[in-house]
């Protein structure tokens, strides 16, 4: 059979970039750039991109490009001995999806409470949004809500899988977009206006090495592994990296548009919209606690909950326009996040199709109560199930924690010894060149894939887990 093919280089481009901008751009990473101190957080994930990330996105579409096959069949089919590899992709997705949906409800719970106060005209976090951190609070913890909009959130989401109406979304994608990126734009340019705002910016674009000390002052290099982990996680997470997607993806690709140059767009499209979310998100959090006399470093630890405290603050103070902007804003978000979780479910559904052979649809339906049970754990985890824990995280962050950090750095550090030791190079070179564009990175390439990248992934994982399990006297 014929595999099907995007029509050109931007569709390619459109595609890789709707499922990699979402909620790690607009939830995740302003929230992990303010809690290890901003400036050295954007600094360290902006070199990781263009290196690390750089070489993974290329890797992963290269593979794609060249097996014609997804994840699950392409390592076997260049080298049998490494077919674990996408079977040990295909869990990431797995884990990611139902947690990626509680978050959705999340949002979606925002989107209806504005809806909620433009109709009734009521203020639902209090005159100037003071008690949006209550609110948070109360609805993350109450019991049955969460669970709710996380179940309408992967209801919506496997609609449009079942109806297959994904080129659809892609091309709603071409509109919401830069709507989206025009208003982050406008936001961004009222917040620096703010009195105060200034030393919030600074705050989130100067690189300061205060946040890798300790308590006393001295230097941890503990707390520097701990941000590049952070920051390593957050690139896999938001690239869609080590999960097979970008490997699914660049199976569609035509092989005379160059794969190099897409990456660098794709990579510039999710890291723009990820430091204009900090920049809209950081300096506001700088001010609120400037004025309420909260030390800035424990306001900046507000973890998951940032978005969901601090911007309401802000749309507070724009009156009723605020509540407009804040249910355009939260749609918008929510556009973002519905084509993420339709990549990452998508790529689920096939996976579990390409081993078992099932209908689609039998797939569709067993997959949604799967992500569904899994997600309850995340809905009902920090509410009625707070006070279990595992290894002292609840659920949600720990599905994160397990991905994120340790799963994912693991597949990407295998991903580029298989390609810089058994592709090798050269036919890595053949495919990228296929295009008639030389390889323009291919030096650094080199180094990076066969050395430094499985080096630093893997250094950085063991130092992690010895501090987690507190070997050779790591702490924090
Ligand atoms: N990259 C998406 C985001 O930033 C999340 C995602 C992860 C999407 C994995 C697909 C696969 O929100």
């Amino acid at each position: 059979m014929k595999r099907a093919k995007w029509s050109g280089q931007l569709a390619f481009i459109l595609a890789a970039a709707a499922s990699a901008i979402g909620l790690g751009n607009l939830w995740r990473f302003p929230y992990l750039a303010a809690q290890y101190g901003g400036g050295a957080f954007i600094a360290i994930y902006l070199i990781l991109v263009v290196t690390l990330g750089f070489t993974l996105m290329l890797t992963e579409i290269t593979i794609g490009r060249k097996t014609h096959q997804s994840q699950l069949t392409a390592f076997h089919r260049i080298n049998k001995k490494w077919g674990f590899l996408g079977v040990l992709g295909t869990i990431i997705p797995l884990l990611i999806a139902p947690y990626y949906c509680v978050i959705g409800g999340w949002v979606m719970k925002y989107f209806a409470s504005y809806a909620q106060m433009i109709f009734t005209g009521t203020q639902l976090m209090g005159e100037g949004a003071v008690n949006s951190g209550p609110f948070f609070q109360s609805f993350i913890s109450s019991t049955f809500a969460p669970f709710s909009y996380t179940l309408v959130f992967i209801l919506i989401s496997f609609a449009v899988i079942l109806l297959g109406v994904k080129h659809g979304i892609e091309k709603a994608n071409l509109v919401m977009m830069p709507i989206l990126f025009v208003m982050g734009f406008s936001l961004t340019i009222y917040i620096f206006s703010l009195p105060g705002a200034i030393d919030g910016v600074r705050y989130c674009l100067v690189p300061n090495l205060d946040g890798f000390r300790e308590a006393n002052g001295n230097f941890s290099f503990a707390l520097l592994g701990k941000t590049i982990l952070g920051a390593m996680g957050q690139m896999f997470y938001s690239l869609s990296l080590a999960m097979g997607i970008m490997i699914t993806y660049g199976s569609y690709m035509r092989k005379e548009d160059s794969i190099e140059n897409s990456v660098r767009r794709i990579e510039l499209f999710d890291t723009a919209v990820s430091v204009f979310a900090s920049l809209m998100i950081i300096p506001v959090v700088y001010i609120f606690a400037v004025k309420s006399g909260m030390p800035v470093k424990e306001a900046m630890n507000a973890g998951p909950g940032l978005m969901f405290i601090t911007l309401p603050k802000v749309f507070a103070t724009l009156g009723t326009f605020g509540t407009w902007a804040a249910v355009g804003f939260f749609m918008l978000v929510l556009f973002a996040a519905f084509t993420s979780s339709i990549s990452i479910l998508e790529a689920c559904v096939a996976a579990v199709c390409d081993i078992f052979h099932i209908k689609r649809n039998k797939v569709i339906f067993g997959m949604m109560i799967f992500v569904t049970a899994l997600a309850s754990l995340s809905a009902f985890g920090y509410g009625p199930w707070a006070a279990v824990k595992i290894f002292g995280l609840q659920f949600l962050d720990f599905f994160d924690f397990i991905t994120n950090s340790v799963l994912m750095p693991i597949v990407g550090a295998l991903t580029c010894i298989f390609a810089g030791w058994v592709m090798k190079l050269k036919s890595i070179t053949e495919e990228i060149e296929l295009s008639g564009h030389p390889f323009r990175s291919r030096a650094l390439y080199a180094v990076m894939v066969k050395w430094v990248a499985p080096m630093l992934i893997i250094a950085i994982l063991i130092s992690e887990i010895c501090r987690a399990f507190g070997i050779g006297g790591w702490s924090i």
